[in-house]
Parts: C-alpha cells; structure tokens; sequence
C-alpha cells in the first residue's frame, strides 16, 4: 500500500517562490508514488479575517495554481478543506485534548498574535508577557481570536483525518507537524489505541526549506511584501529582482558573505545550475561580484521556472467548469476517508447514536 500524504496551502494570495519549493514542487514529484491529498486551506484562512467577497476567488486562484504547476487530478486528490465538514467536526473532538498553554507557545500564535495586538517585536521575554496580559486583560478592545489559537488543532486535523503519513511543508511549518505528532501520541495513549500514524515532514533534499524574500531579511512572506508571485509577469519580476537588496560588494577577499547577498545564492540555489552557483560565491570571494549580472541571471533562471506556470495558470484560471469538476470529484474521495475515520473517533470517544 502506498504511504499517505497530505498538504494545503492557505486561500490568502497567489503563490509565492516559497509556496512553490516549501510546499508545491514536492507535492507534484509525490503524486508519482504516494498517495496524495492536496488541499485549499480555506477555513485556515478565515484566522486572519479575509474580505468574503475574495475569499471565494482566493480559493479559484489556489486550485488553478495547484493545476498549473502540474497537480494531476487523475494522480491527486484536490480539495478545498471548507467541502469537508468532517474535519470541523474532528476539530472540535480533538480540542479536547489540547492544552491552551501549548497553543499558547507556538511561534507562530506568538507572531500572529503580536501583529493583531499591535505589539513591536523587542525583547522575546517582555513581548510574550504582554501578549498574555492584553490577551487575558479585560479593557483591552484588541483580541485575539480563538482561531488563531487554534490553528495548529486545525491543521492536526487536516492531516490527522486522512490518517497521513508524510506532509510535504516548508520549515515554517515544522513546529505544527510535531505538534500534530504530539496529538497524534496524546490520543492514541489517552484511550489505548492505534488510530492515528505520526506524520512528518517530506523533503527530497535533507531538510526543510526556507525560501528569503528579496528585501534582505527573513523569508518570504505574502505578509512581507518581499515576495516573486508564480504568476508575476516578465516585467514584473524582472523589476523585483532588480530591486533586490544587496551590500555594498565584497571589500576583502574571502570574506563573509552578507545575509542579503546570501539570500539571493540560496534563491539561485533552488533556481539556477549548481555551476552558475559557484561562479557567483566564487566572485565574491575574490571581489569580482557584479550584481547587476547576478540579478539578471537570477531572474533569467527564475523566469524559466515560472514562465510555463504562468502561462497554464492563464489558461485554467477562468475555465469554471474544470476547475468545480476538480473540486467536486477531490472532495467526495477526501470525505469518504474522512467520514470512516471521524466515525472511528467518535467510537473511540463513547459517542454513539440511539438510532
Ligand atoms: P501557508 O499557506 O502559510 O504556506 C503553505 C506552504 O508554503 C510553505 N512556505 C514556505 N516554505 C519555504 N519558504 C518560505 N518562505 C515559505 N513560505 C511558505 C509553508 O511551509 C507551507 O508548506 N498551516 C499551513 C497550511 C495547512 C497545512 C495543513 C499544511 C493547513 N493544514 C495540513 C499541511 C498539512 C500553512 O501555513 O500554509
């Protein structure tokens, strides 16, 4: 029997370069030998409260994304999360068995929460007491939602469900899966049974990816505003890429290279052939650098993994009719496992119906 893998992308933007080498680009090398659901995180994305009049077309973007990048619905299940009432059920079911403090721990509550209550990172220490007072604090009119709180429950469930093995994620997502792995543990001993496996993360390299964003900082980030959109057209891109931050070139030989030119090496990494690689960490250790030429092959050897992508995505995006024949075929084979299993839990747990 084939191993079980399960992933999902939020329905908050179109796709970044991050979306594609954390998450997507594995999802489409699993298809050949796992069994997969793939999956639009749709309820996921109502934690940060989305306008309704695009969270529906946020969706459609997503799925004609999935397809585009080479998602094959005859090899894949694609699904929208929302179409699979089981999981909210599930959700409720395994919040039982999650502690508000461990919730409470996780970074990226931590983050999410601190941009909701409007709090400046500075010091680690003082920054969670705050969240905390102003969480629990009554003549606070700022909150955090219970969602949000919640999310890693969600996402447990999401996988959980489907009973997977492996998830394919970035490394921003690892946090989560060992949370879920925790619940997983916690059920399981909790009422003496081996329902469901412990997933963890799938890489064809040996470890997790963290895609940079181009402003010299952390990763990228649809929040960050320093992102490449699989769908950014030529000019674009080739804009951004320009734009890039950089140093202001290598003075001594052999020295250090700077967090932002790291970045766009590790962008050329996933982009670009391993000589031309070399060629650019070599010419910064002997000074030679140019960065007006690394940008343009950046962009070059970018273009040629997105220009197909695009192109597809053109072409899918509007064709209504397959993309709701995708969804709708996804969704009754991801509600079939989902229902055994949820009907499982609710024996499990002593909840049984009198007719
Ligand atoms: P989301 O929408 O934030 O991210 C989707 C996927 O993209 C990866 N990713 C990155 N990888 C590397 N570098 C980056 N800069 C970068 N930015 C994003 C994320 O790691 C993720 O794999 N919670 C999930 C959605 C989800 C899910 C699940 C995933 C909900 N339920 C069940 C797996 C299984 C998320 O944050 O997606």
């Amino acid at each position: 029997m084939k191993e079980v893998v399960v992933s999902g992308i939020r329905s908050t933007g179109n796709l970044h370069l991050g979306n594609y080498y954390g998450a997507l680009s594995k999802f489409v090398k699993m298809q050949e030998d796992y069994d997969c659901l793939f999956f639009i995180a749709d309820l996921h994305a109502l934690t940060t409260h989305p306008d309704p009049r695009i969270l529906h077309s946020n969706v459609q973007d997503i799925l004609a994304e999935y397809l585009a990048s080479g998602i094959d619905p005859e090899k894949a299940t694609i699904f929208v999360q929302s179409d699979v009432p089981e999981v909210s059920e599930l959700y409720l079911l395994l919040n039982m068995h999650v502690g508000i403090g461990e919730l409470m721990r996780t970074a990226s509550f931590k983050d999410k929460a601190r941009k909701q209550l409007g709090i400046k990172t500075g010091n680690e220490k003082d920054d969670d007491e705050d969240i905390e007072r102003q969480i629990i604090g009554t003549n606070s009119n700022k909150r955090v939602n219970a969602g949000l709180l919640t999310y890693p429950t969600l996402m447990a469930v999401d996988i959980l469900i489907q009973k997977a093995q492996k998830v394919p994620v970035g490394k921003d997502q690892e946090q989560h899966l060992e949370l879920t792995r925790r619940f997983a543990r916690r059920f399981n001993s909790f009422y003496g049974v081996d329902l469901f496996p412990e997933p963890t993360n799938f890489n064809f390299g040996d470890h997790a990816v963290k895609v940079p964003g181009l402003d010299g900082s952390g990763k990228m980030g649809k929040s960050e505003g320093n992102c490449i959109y699989l769908v950014d057209d030529e000019k674009t891109l080739r804009k951004k890429v320009m734009r890039a931050v950089t140093d202001q070139g290598p003075t001594e030989p052999n020295q250090p290279i700077s967090q932002p030119v790291e970045n766009l090496l590790t962008l050329m990494e996933l982009t670009s052939t391993a000589d031309v690689v070399e060629h650019y960490r070599k010419a910064y250790a002997d000074c030679s650098i140019r960065y007006g030429d690394m940008k343009k092959q950046l962009a070059e050897d970018i273009l040629k993994i997105t220009t197909p992508i695009r192109e597809r995505y053109l072409e899918i995006r509007n064709n209504d009719v397959y993309i709701s024949k995708v969804v709708k075929e996804g969704a009754e084979r991801a509600r079939e496992r989902a229902a055994k299993t949820l009907h499982e839990v609710r024996e499990i747990m002593g909840i049984r119906k009198f007719y």
